[in-house]
């Protein structure tokens, strides 16, 4: 991808106890340092056909309508500059309205929906734009400590040019009373960085009398950059 300068104190560090799962999996070990360039060989590119019409529409695959609140997520991905980043694979996944993931390592205690699988991909266009349409996902509970509740979220996967270019960031809504004390969120040490990753009401970009607007603007670089590897 373009510039990629990153502001310390940005993107989380790999050890942070309060997110309990980052003990047994943060390395033990000083990362080993590569010459640069040795993994960042380009391609393979996403193959044609890769995303069809309509997987940006994660409400469109059910015999009916998904459980939920629509929405419509637009939004740019852009360098450090406030350029576009163009024909990127962008990817989401999420849980549906009642917080529960269609897989099986989710196992909750809520309703799974037949019409609602809760993933999606779209390529950016010449602006760097991405559009999709969804359901507001659910706030779920987790093991991370007693009860602990996710804040309501949206994952995202940023594919760039390169298998290793791949970054992966969380998506917030405005007003959640969780975010204070989401470990995750809070694993970004940048108290001023962290509102980056929360979308903004945008009721225009929305479809009238059927679902809300929402954007989310994704900066890989510079000193607006959206807080990733979360
Ligand atoms: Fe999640």
């Amino acid at each position: 991808m373009n510039d990629m300068t990153r502001p310390d104190a940005l993107d989380p560090p790999y050890l942070y106890p309060g997110y309990k799962s980052s003990v047994l999996r943060s390395p033990r070990e000083p990362l080993l340092e590569l010459p640069p360039g040795t993994l960042d060989v380009p391609g393979p590119t996403v193959p044609r056909g890769f995303v069809r019409n309509g997987d940006n529409d994660l409400t469109g695959h059910g015999k009916s309508a998904p459980l939920g609140e629509k929405m419509v997520l637009t939004g740019r991905l852009l360098d450090a500059d406030g350029r576009p980043i163009r024909r990127s694979l962008v990817e989401i996944w999420q849980a549906n309205a009642s917080g529960r993931y269609a897989h099986p390592g989710d196992q909750h205690d809520a309703p799974l929906d037949p019409n609602f699988l809760g993933k999606g991909r779209t390529l950016t266009d010449d602006e760097g734009r991405y559009r999709f349409v969804t359901v507001k996902p659910g706030a779920y509970p987790w093991r991370n400590h007693p009860y602990a509740w996710r804040p309501q979220h949206i994952h995202f996967s940023l594919f760039g040019n390169a298998p290793v270019q791949r970054l992966i960031t969380q998506m917030y809504f405005p007003g959640d009373p969780l975010l204070a004390i989401d470990p995750i969120y809070n694993s970004v040490p940048d108290g001023e960085a962290r509102p980056r990753m929360v979308c903004t009401l945008s009721l225009e970009t929305g479809i009238e009398e059927v679902a809300l607007g929402y954007t989310f603007d994704i900066v890989l670089g510079g000193a607006k950059a959206t807080p990733l590897g979360i």
